[in-house]
């Protein structure tokens, strides 16, 4: 294997303009990005482009506007499609953000193929947007709701895959590609041929693998992948759902009206083909256009590349926060482990960690980001985290030590 050519994180930092505002005479280090990334000037300039000489509404006009506003949102979803090593464009569905995507899944498959006697599996450390949906339709349906587990170091516990599959019928398996909280990346393909030999479908949640590694759905061996737009350099308001096109077409639709019918009578509705069956009225056309802009964005500078410059900047920060001994950091170790790092600073609440953090200039996400089992289980109400991307830099990590012994020294 040969190793991806290094991202130059110094000279990319140019086409971001949050880095133009200083905080104590010097950059912001934003190390937020699990939650949303900064966008580059690359991404905004074509949306703006879109929106100045291409925008009209899609598939219904026949003047030039419409053709090129249809254009560059199909052009985005061969993208997605490129993107994902989808098998067919037409398996890629345009969502409002991966939590769309997921509910697509679980209100259109599950409501039509759950029920009594049914195992609906998520895991301990899913984010809400790939737990709750599923909760929620296991109750609406009569299936039942089981997790599978994780260690103390916040990984999958696979051996208890045997007794989940004694206690029914195993229809759903959804699980995150890598954690939000804990950073941990799930071995899904393994996930993927034992929901498979149970007769399931393996649903992925790719919010935090996809704009940090290179996804490949086949590979995966999963039947649906979700994630959003504004994770990977993108706008808010747009993510995708890839699905197998087998699998979509069994699916009734999820939202109903304009754009999504063949025809519509007083007596009847039939619905159109794949992917309009799942968009039903007017898209996010130009953050659709703005999406594949991003994607082209992150392609250019190579998945690979990113996956080991923030794997890099991870190793750096585990080492650089072990040396707080104040500070118990959470998750797994580096080799299973994406760029996001959770942590507790002893006797401080992570509130205030993160707001004396934001006084020296440095954005933490403080909470239980949307993984409250996952909290319970760590036996904790809320961590601190730092999370990395392309733009990120090893001086940022010591911002943030800096910073943590600042906070210790006034709070601790
Ligand atoms: C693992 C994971 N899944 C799903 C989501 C939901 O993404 P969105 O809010 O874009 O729908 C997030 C967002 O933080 C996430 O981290």
């Amino acid at each position: 294997m040969t190793s991806p050519a290094k991202l130059d994180a110094h000279a990319l930092r140019s086409d971001f303009a949050y880095l133009d505002e200083l905080v104590n005479e010097q950059p912001m280090a934003y190390l937020d990005s699990a939650s949303s990334t900064q966008k580059p000037r690359q991404v905004l300039d074509a949306m703006r482009e879109f929106y100045e000489h291409s925008y009209a509404n899609v598939h219904r006009g026949v003047y030039r506007l419409a053709e090129r506003a249809t254009e560059g949102y199909e052009g985005a979803r061969r993208t997605v499609a490129g993107f994902v090593n989808a098998p067919q464009t037409r398996e890629v569905i345009f969502t409002r953000s991966a939590t769309e995507a997921i509910n697509l899944v679980a209100y259109a498959w599950g409501l039509d193929n759950l029920g009594p006697g049914d195992l609906v599996v998520v895991t301990e450390l899913e984010h809400h947007a790939n737990f709750v949906p599923w909760q929620y339709v296991a109750s609406r349906t009569g299936a039942s709701f089981r997790h599978i587990p994780i260690d103390d170091l916040g990984e999958l516990q696979l051996d208890s895959l045997d007794s989940l599959a004694a206690e029914g019928n195993v229809k759903v398996v959804a699980t995150g590609l890598v954690s939000n909280s804990l950073g941990t990346i799930n071995p899904v393909e393994r996930l993927a041929a034992w929901a498979h030999e149970q007769g399931a479908i393996m649903v992925v949640d790719a919010a935090q693998a996809a704009p940090h590694r290179p996804i490949d759905v086949q590979a995966l061996g999963c039947d649906v992948l979700a994630f959003s737009s504004h994770k990977l350099c993108g706008p808010s308001g747009v993510g995708a759902l890839w699905g197998r096109a087998s699998l979509l077409e069994t699916m009734n639709p999820f939202n109903l009206g304009g754009e999504m019918i063949r025809s519509v009578a007083l007596d009847r509705t039939t619905f159109n083909e794949l992917p309009f069956k799942f968009e039903a009225g007017t898209p996010a056309i130009a953050e659709a256009f703005g999406f594949g802009a991003a994607i082209d964005y992150i392609s250019e500078i190579g998945l690979a590349a990113i996956e080991a410059h923030e794997h890099e900047l991870t190793a750096y920060a585990l080492d650089r926060l072990g040396e707080l001994d104040f500070v118990r950091v959470f998750g797994p170790p580096i080799e299973r482990r994406a760029g996001i790092v959770s942590f507790d600073v002893e006797g401080v609440h992570p509130h205030d960690v993160a707001q004396i953090l934001d006084w020296e200039g440095v954005s933490v996400r403080a909470g239980h980001h949307c993984t409250q089992p996952l909290m319970t289980r760590l036996g904790v109400a809320a961590t601190t985290r730092a999370s990395f991307y392309l733009y990120s830099l090893p001086e940022e990590v010591d911002r943030l030590v800096t910073g943590l012994v600042k906070v210790k020294r006034s709070l601790g």
